[in-house]
Order: C-alpha cells, then structure tokens, then sequence
C-alpha cells in the first residue's frame, strides 16, 4: 500500500473529497470516536509561516485521535537552512506517523513528499490552502445542503494561495467556481488548465474575470482573502490600491442570491479586503469555518492514515 499525501486539492478525487467531509461531519459530531493516532503516536507539525487557527486545530485534532502533536515553530528546526529537506523526511518518516507543514515553496512540499513514507499534509504553502478548503466546503455543505452546482464567487487577490485552492477544490466538489481579480492577479493559466481538466470530470465550472459582478451574478457562497498574504508585507501600500474594485462590501452582496453565505479563512482586515458589516454580519459564517478546520483536518488525518496503511480500516467507520 503505498503512502498518500495531500499536497494540493486535486490530491483528492471528487469521490475521495466527498468521502473525507462526511467523515468529517460525521466525527463532528462523535468528536472522540476515532483514534487513529492512538499510542499515542505523534503528528509533526512544522511552521516556516506564522499561524493561529491552523496551529490550534492541528493541536487539538492529533490529541482528539489519541495522538502527541509536535508543534515546531519558524526556526527551530534545521530543516531547509541547516539540512535537506529529504534528509529532515527520512529523519521525520522513522519518528513520526504524519508530517503537516506550513511553508513557501510548493516545490519543498514536494520533495518532503517523495522522501517520506509517513503521508505529508500541505497547511498552507505559497501555491495552496488545501486544508483551509475542506473546512470551507464542510461549512458551505452545512448552510446550503449540496455542492454540485453551487455558484462560488471569490474576489481579490486571484494569484494567492486561497484563489488557488477555490477553484481547484470548487470544481472538484462539481461547483461553478467565479474568480474575480485584476489583471495581472488572476490565476496562472497551468491551475485554470488543472481546473478546467477537473471539472470537466465533475460537472463543474470554471469563470475567470476581471469583472466582480459577473463572479456575484446570484452567487451561493461569496469568498475572499487578505490582499496581504505572508512574504507580501513589503507591498501593502501597492496591493491596497490594487484590489480596491474587488472588496466585499453591502454593494457586492446585492449582486450575490439573497440567501448567499460568506466565507473568509481568516485573519481579516476589516476595511479591506472585506467590510466590517459583512464579516459581522448575518450572511457571514466565519466562525463555523474556522471551528471547521478541527473537524475537517482530523477526518483528512484519519483517511489518510488508513489511506496509507497506518491506521486500521475499522478506526474510521
Ligand atoms: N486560515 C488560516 O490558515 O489561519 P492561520 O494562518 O491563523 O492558521
Ligand atoms: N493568503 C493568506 C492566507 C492566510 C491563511 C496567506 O497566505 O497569508
């Protein structure tokens, strides 16, 4: 049996994704049921990128599975500067049963991944936010029932991790996915090729726009994100000027369907990318989706897990 990653949101299949949010909803509700780190074993989790609500649910989910998480934060390891990235895997593999890292590079995800028989979890690199997504189409299944079909209008910065992740786990979910941001931070063509290969497998749909109120037209799910994300500080002034157009405010939500729900992964910037009045108000279910991240990532550890042979199959039904 050999070991399954999930490196980005095409790691999943549409059947394999749908599988992991029902366990997901289904261990939300039966938070202790399952141990399929029980020992405990432990879980590295590695940060080259500050955090706050991937730190604490990775935290709380490995001890919820009966295993020991191994918080190592920015700079206290040797791993990238001191030693390889494969030589830290082949260390990490012997030692611990998952390997969940936050960092820059897709590419070091990568290489973790070939060197380590132990299945490596992206949290968020440069490319993806793959994490971030299950907790979100958790979270959309919750507040509108079905995603197949569903319209899912992201506005803002369109190059960024977050942009990324929409649209390939959107379709993946059989979604009619809207990308709307400037020109020049719109997705890269090889992810809207990914994207397009996807949906052509699942039903779903791909739009990439400069024009937000295409994305909006009677959207179900209106999403967005920092136009800052981490390693961008030195750009702040630049980028607030650049998304100005795409910032979900009251006048965006008008052009969405009444009954439209609004995600943000968080940290926000209230006046930014998204005004207070939305973010606080009675469309916005952010707070379901960062308590999501928990119930979404031990579903996602568990059927890896099994997956790749290191759990058994009876831990999870
Ligand atoms: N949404 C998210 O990943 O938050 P943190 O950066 O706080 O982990
Ligand atoms: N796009 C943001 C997401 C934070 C969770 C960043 O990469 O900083």
């Amino acid at each position: 049996m050999s070991t399954r990653h999930f490196l980005t949101d095409l790691d999943l299949s549409a059947e394999e994704q749908d599988r992991v949010l029902n366990l997901a909803a289904w261990m939300k509700r039966n938070p202790y049921a399952i141990k399929a780190l029980e020992g405990p074993q432990t879980a590295a989790v590695i940060f080259d990128k500050t955090s706050t609500r991937t730190r604490v649910s990775f935290a709380a989910g490995i001890a919820a599975l009966g295993g020991n998480p191994l918080i190592i934060n920015p700079g206290e390891s040797q791993l990238g500067h001191k030693e390889s990235i494969a030589d830290s895997a082949r260390v990490f593999e012997r030692q611990v049963s998952l390997i969940i890292w936050r960092t820059y590079a897709q590419a070091g995800l990568e290489e973790m991944a070939e060197h380590s028989a132990s299945p490596v979890i992206n949290s968020l690199s440069d490319d993806y936010h793959p994490c971030q997504l299950l907790a979100d189409l958790l979270t959309v299944r919750e507040q509108v029932g079905s995603l197949q079909g569903r319209k899912l209008a992201y506005l803002g910065d369109a190059a960024n991790n977050m942009a990324n992740s929409y649209l390939l786990a959107g379709v993946t979910a059989g979604m009619d996915v809207r990308i709307a941001g400037p020109e020049g931070y719109l997705p890269e063509e090889r992810i809207i090729g990914a994207a397009e290969d996807r949906a052509a497998l699942t039903g779903g749909q791909v739009t990439i726009t400069t024009d937000p109120s295409v994305a909006l037209a009677e959207a179900d799910v209106v999403a967005t994100d920092t136009w800052i994300s981490m390693g961008q500080e030195d750009e702040k002034e630049q980028r607030m000027q650049l998304f100005g157009d795409y910032r979900v405010d009251t006048d965006a939500m008008a052009k969405a369907s009444p009954q439209a729900v609004v995600l943000h992964c968080l940290p926000a910037y209230r006046g930014a990318e998204i005004t207070a009045e939305v973010l606080d108000g009675p469309q916005s279910v952010i707070w379901d989706e960062a308590e999501n991240r928990l119930h979404a990532q031990k579903a996602l550890m568990a059927w890896l897990l099994v997956e790749s042979g290191r759990a058994d199959e009876q831990t999870v039904e």
